[in-house]
C-alpha cells in the first residue's frame, strides 16, 4: 500500500495589512483589548482584484514548484474554503483551469476552519487506496468579504490568505500517518453566514439585516474549541502509535492565542512546541494551518523526519487532526518546473480550450 507524502507546500497572503490601530478607527475597540483577548496584531485584506481563487492559485503554484510537479500530473484538486468564488461552480475548478491541470478532478470542501485537515485526509486516503497518485489540497479564504465591519465581536478576528500542499504516493514509509474528523451539527447556529444559501436566498431584506456576514457566539465557540483541541491531538497521536512527547510540533488552527494556550496546558506541552503566527494574519480559516506550516518549514523549524500534528476546529461544528511525518520533495527525478513557463503554457491551453468550446457552440447552435 503506498504512503501519502506531503512533498510540496506554498502559501500566499495579500499585501494589504490592517492593524489593530486601523480597527480602532472603524469600531469601538482598542489594540490592548484585541491583543489581550486574541493575540492578534494585524491581518491581511485582499485587494478588490484579489479573490479566494487568485490567492489559492498563487499558493498552488508555489506548492507545485516545491514538489517539482507539473499541473498535468495532478489527479485531484481539493479546495477547502468557506468563502468560495460562487455557490457553484467550485473554486477548485477555477484554479484547475488557471493551472492547466488538464487531468485533474476538482471540488470544493466545506468544513469551515477544519476544511484543510479534512481535505488532506481525503486526499491521502485516495492515495493510500491506490486510486490516485497526486493530489493538490488548497485552503483559501477571503473572509474580509463576509465580515461585518461594524461588529467589533467578529471583525477584529479574521483575515485573508491561502495555503496549498501537494500529496504524492510513494513506497517510502512516512507522510500522513493518521487522521480524525469529527462534527456536531447541533452547534450549527453558533457560527454561520445565515443568508445566501438555499434556506435564505439573497433578498433586499437579508442584505438589510446583515445576514450575509459572519454571526458568532464567541464565548460558546471558545468553550467548544478549548474542549476539542487537546482531545483530537491525543486521539490522532494514539492512532499513529505515537505519544504526545514523540511529536516535534503541533500546528493548531490560528484562531485565538488563548485557545492554543489552553490546548498546550491540556496536553501538558510547553507553548514553544506550537507553531503560532496568528499575530500576523488573524484567523484565516482553512488557510491558517498551511500558512503556519509554510513559515515554519521555510525558517527551518519543521525539518525532514519531524512528526507533527495539525489540529483545527470550526463552524459546523467541525474539528479534526492529522498526524504526519514531514517528508519534503521526493527525490525521484521529477523535472523542476519553471512556473513562469508553465503558467504561460497553461494560459495558451486554456485559451484554445475556450476557443474550441466557442466554435463547438457556434456549430451546434447553427445545427439546432
Ligand atoms: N473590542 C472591545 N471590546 C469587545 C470587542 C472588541 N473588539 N469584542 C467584544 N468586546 C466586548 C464584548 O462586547 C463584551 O462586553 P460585555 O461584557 O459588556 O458584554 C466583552 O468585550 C467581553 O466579551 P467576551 O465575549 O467575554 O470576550 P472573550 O474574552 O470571550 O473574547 C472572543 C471574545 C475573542 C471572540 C473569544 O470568545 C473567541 O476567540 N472565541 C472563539 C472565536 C473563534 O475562534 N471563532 C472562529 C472559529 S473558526 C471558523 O470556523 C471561522
Amino acid at each position: 500500500m503506498p504512503y501519502a507524502h506531503i512533498t510540496g507546500w506554498g502559501c500566499a497572503a495579500p499585501e494589504k495589512i490592517l492593524t489593530n490601530a486601523d480597527l480602532e478607527q472603524i469600531v469601538d475597540t482598542t489594540n490592548e483589548w484585541i491583543l489581550e483577548r486574541t493575540g492578534i496584531h494585524e491581518r491581511r485584506i485582499a485587494r478588490e482584484d484579489e479573490s479566494t481563487a487568485s490567492l489559492g492559485l498563487k499558493a498552488a503554484w508555489r506548492a507545485l514548484e516545491m514538489a517539482n510537479i507539473k499541473p498535468g500530473e495532478i489527479d485531484l484538486i481539493i479546495c477547502a474554503t468557506s468563502t468560495p468564488e460562487y455557490i457553484f461552480p467550485a473554486t477548485a475548478c477555477i484554479i484547475q483551469d488557471k493551472l492547466g491541470a488538464s487531468r485533474a478532478g476538482a471540488f470544493d470542501l466545506s468544513a469551515a476552519c477544519s476544511g484543510f485537515i479534512y481535505g488532506l485526509n481525503m486526499g491521502s486516503q485516495a492515495i493510500r487506496s491506490e486510486a490516485l497518485q497526486t493530489v493538490l489540497v488548497i485552503g483559501a479564504e477571503t473572509l474580509s468579504r463576509v465580515t461585518n465591519w461594524q461588529d467589533r465581536n467578529t471583525c477584529v478576528l479574521f483575515g485573508d490568505g491561502a495555503g496549498a500542499f501537494v500529496l504524492q504516493a510513494s513506497d517510502q514509509p512516512g507522510g500522513v500517518l493518521s487522521a480524525v474528523m469529527r462534527s456536531d451539527g447541533s452547534g450549527a447556529g453558533l457560527l454561520s453566514v445565515p443568508a445566501g444559501g438555499s434556506k435564505h436566498p439573497a433578498t433586499v431584506e437579508t442584505v438589510k439585516a446583515g445576514m450575509h456576514t459572519i454571526r458568532m457566539d464567541g464565548r460558546e465557540v471558545f468553550r467548544f474549541a478549548t474542549r476539542v483541541m487537546a482531545q483530537a491531538t491525543r486521539e490522532v497521536a494514539e492512532a499513529a502509535g505515537l505519544t504526545i512527547q514523540d511529536l516535534q510540533w503541533i500546528v493548531p488552527h490560528q484562531a485565538n492565542f488563548r485557545i492554543i494556550d489552553a490546548a498546550a496546558r491540556g496536553l501538558k506541552l510547553p507553548i514553544e512546541r506550537f507553531i503560532i503566527n496568528l499575530e500576523k494574519y488573524g484567523n484565516t480559516s482553512t488557510a491558517s494551518i498551511p500558512l503556519a506550516v509554510c513559515e515554519a518549514a521555510a525558517d527551518g523549524r519543521i525539518k525532514v523526519g519531524d512528526r507533527i500534528v495539525l489540529v483545527g476546529f470550526g463552524a459546523g461544528l467541525t474539528w479534526g487532526a492529522l498526524a504526519a511525518e514531514w517528508t519534503g520533495p521526493l527525490p525521484d527525478g521529477h523535472q523542476r518546473i519553471r512556473p513562469a513557463i508553465s503558467r504561460f503554457w497553461a494560459r495558451i491551453r486554456s485559451f484554445f480550450q475556450r476557443f474550441g468550446r466557442f466554435i463547438e457552440g457556434l456549430i451546434w447552435g447553427h445545427k439546432a
